[in-house]
């Protein structure tokens, strides 16, 4: 929904909500239909006093959303409360979702207002890597609140991977991680989801990705191999040609359909590593023998094979885009290797949900995510990739994004596409990312994901998304501004130094999980680089895993005041007396000659764009963010 009619374009931050909601006074709902415990329950967390809220829902449902429920609902504000209208429970939950947003956004007393209102697609998930570091089950209720809000709707769990894996099976207790989820744990997670009308879709990755599993379980496998704590594609395989594999995981599926009563399992199918099974020769021979014509081939065969074990528990299959291959089973595809894959899916007839744009890992401003419209045209989506290159945002990192072309090989100019799309995810891989730093890196640039999934294909104003961003940022369980002060005054740095820092944005893309070597060794086509600064052990304790990807402070320069850019050269230009942390001296210092440039122009008018600009970065694993919005705001002035 776009509120922005009633919207302040307040700048950020200025708002703070409340972290404590307050039981609303005088709230009093009238039921016009049966009573829905759901949203009696929801609406009672509301921090205002609505009157009389009139409810009426068609069918009240007290199970587990599934896909292509109606969600639609209508809200009208009135002289003495609200009318809140829609088919189902899953319509009425957005509805309240909405009435939040605008108790804490607007002002409810400006009656009138009126709502009709339903989702664009169907699928709006997020995906949550619990396996590269595992995130803490009030951590993951909270993901759920916030996507509540948000209107978002699958909540897609990434639960195994090489480096963890988070599922408890009882059958095979070997596998488990030494931190996992129980099972009345995920069982809470899927009764907080469905009670906000979201679903939660488990990903156990097979047949690559295992190197936790055959740490425990070689017989599994090819080879020996030793539990792994660094990141990248392993060469870790499942045997696709051992009858105890496909035995083995028919029990562990049924596990996770015990536990998830999504009618969706996700298989992975990414990244699997050719050498174990092109160097294999028993793998060779059987390949030859089934006619499967190679190991793209055995992956397909393996994917069939996984397809009908989930297909006997009844469930539907989604697996990551390398599962498109003509001899793959009919199952639903998750487009992440740039926008070719999802017309490859289409083309093939196959449903797609569309996760490519919307990785939350790669720290792009909210920006690049809005306007990365899932309908839009295959050239038109392949032209904002390639416009990202020329984006002074992301110059430290054009050469490596240009490496991401090669996913473009095989794109079809399909006359029709027959599949259909049913939404998109965004995805946050969490290699860099824990309980601690989750949210911050999470809610920063989400809303800009839900409104590209919920609204109409028109609203792609990113300026009037902005205007709206920072309000709705400062509320629960967003409140990024807060949570990004308290853990950055926890780091020891005063206040001075929290605002300078609001002016810094971590380096984009890859570049921080792969450093400077192995960024190098991917952009030569080395597919397994050796050296990353980055493993599970790194502590995730410095101000760049704190820090808000996108600086919304820097952002704001756009239309500053002379005065106030005055105010703030003289502030920057003191930087350098603080003590910082070792890797933010160097940014610091470089804000400092950033602030005596600012003055030096402010005082004579001099140019000092070209220098200004020269000072942006990378230091370090730090981009000085005001650099681009100061540059438009002289080139205006
Ligand atoms: C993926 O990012 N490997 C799906």
């Amino acid at each position: 929904m776009n509120t922005d009619a009633a919207c302040p374009a307040t700048p950020f931050p200025q708002r703070v909500a409340s972290a404590v909601p307050l039981q609303a006074a005088t709230t009093e709902i009238l039921w016009q239909s049966a009573e829905d415990p759901r949203i009696a329950a929801r609406l009672a967390e509301l921090d205002a006093d609505l009157g009389q809220v009139r409810v009426s829902v068609d069918a009240v449902e007290s199970g587990v959303p599934q896909l292509d429920v109606d969600e639609s609902y209508t809200l009208e504000t009135l002289s003495d409360g609200v009318r809140l209208q829609a088919a189902t429970t899953w319509g009425a939950l957005h509805a309240v979702s909405t009435l939040r947003q605008i108790c804490t956004l607007h002002d409810l007393s400006a009656h009138g207002l009126s709502v009709e209102d339903h989702p664009r697609f169907s699928w709006r998930g997020l995906l949550v890597d619990v396996a590269r570091h595992f995130i803490p089950l009030d951590v993951l209720l909270r993901v759920v609140d916030g996507m509540a809000l948000l209107k978002m709707n699958v909540l897609h769990l990434h639960l195994t991977d090489d480096q963890g894996f988070r599922f408890p099976s009882a059958a095979f207790p070997e596998l488990v991680s030494d931190e996992a989820y129980g099972v009345a744990e995920l069982s809470m997670l899927v009764t907080h989801a469905a009670d906000r009308g979201i679903r939660v879709v488990p990903e156990i990755d097979v047949p690559g990705h295992v190197q936790s599993w055959l740490a425990a379980r070689p017989d599994w496998g090819l080879h020996e191999i030793d539990p792994t704590r660094r990141f990248g594609v392993h060469k870790a395989c499942l045997n696709p040609n051992d009858e105890a594999v496909y035995a083995a995981l028919t029990t562990l599926f049924k596990e996770v359909a015990a536990v998830f009563p999504d009618d969706y399992v996700h298989i992975g199918g990414d990244e699997v590593h050719p050498a174990w099974w092109s160097e294999d020769a028993a793998l060779q021979a059987f390949i030859e023998e089934q006619g499967l014509g190679d190991v793209r081939g055995l992956q397909a065969y393996f994917n069939r094979r996984v397809h009908g074990i989930l297909e006997r528990l009844g469930k539907r299959v989604v697996g990551w885009d390398e599962v498109l291959h003509p001899g793959m089973p009919k199952l639903t595809v998750q487009n992440w290797r740039g926008a070719t894959t999802r017309d490859r899916a289409l083309a093939d007839g196959l449903a797609c949900i569309v996760s490519s744009g919307f990785y939350l890992d790669l720290f792009y401003p909210a920006d690049v995510h809005y306007r990365y419209d899932i309908a839009l045209s295959q050239a038109e989506l392949t032209a904002q990739e390639d416009a990202l290159q020329t984006d002074l945002r992301f110059q430290h990192v054009a050469d490596g994004m240009a490496w991401t072309r090669q996913w473009r090989d095989g794109a079809v100019e399909a006359e029709s596409l027959s599949g259909r799309l049913l939404g998109g995810e965004a995805c946050l891989w969490s290699e860099l990312v824990d309980g601690a730093t989750l949210e911050t890196r999470l809610f920063s640039r989400l809303p800009a994901v839900a409104e590209r999934f919920w609204s109409a294909a028109g609203t792609l104003d990113a300026d009037n998304f902005y205007a709206r961003l920072g309000p709705l940022l400062a509320m629960p369980p967003f409140v990024i501004a807060l949570r990004e002060e308290s853990q950055l005054q926890a780091l020891g740095l005063n206040a001075a130094q929290i605002a300078a820092a609001r002016y810094l944005e971590p380096v984009k893309w890859y570049a921080r999980l792969l450093g400077e070597t192995a960024l190098a060794a991917r952009i030569a086509g080395s597919e397994m680089p050796q050296a990353r600064p980055y493993t599970c052990d790194t502590p995730l304790n410095r101000v760049v895993d704190f820090l808000s990807p996108e600086s919304l402070s820097a952002r704001a320069l756009r239309d500053m005041e002379v005065s106030e850019l005055e105010q703030l050269a003289a502030v920057w230009t003191r930087l350098e007396d603080e003590a910082w942390p070792e890797d933010v001296a160097a940014p610091a210092a470089a804000l400092a000659e950033i602030g005596r440039l600012l003055a030096r122009y402010l005082q004579t008018g001099e140019d000092v764009r070209g220098e200004i600009g020269s000072l942006y970065g990378p230091h370090g694993e730090y981009m000085i963010a005001a650099v681009p919005p100061l540059l438009e705001r002289l080139a205006g002035s």
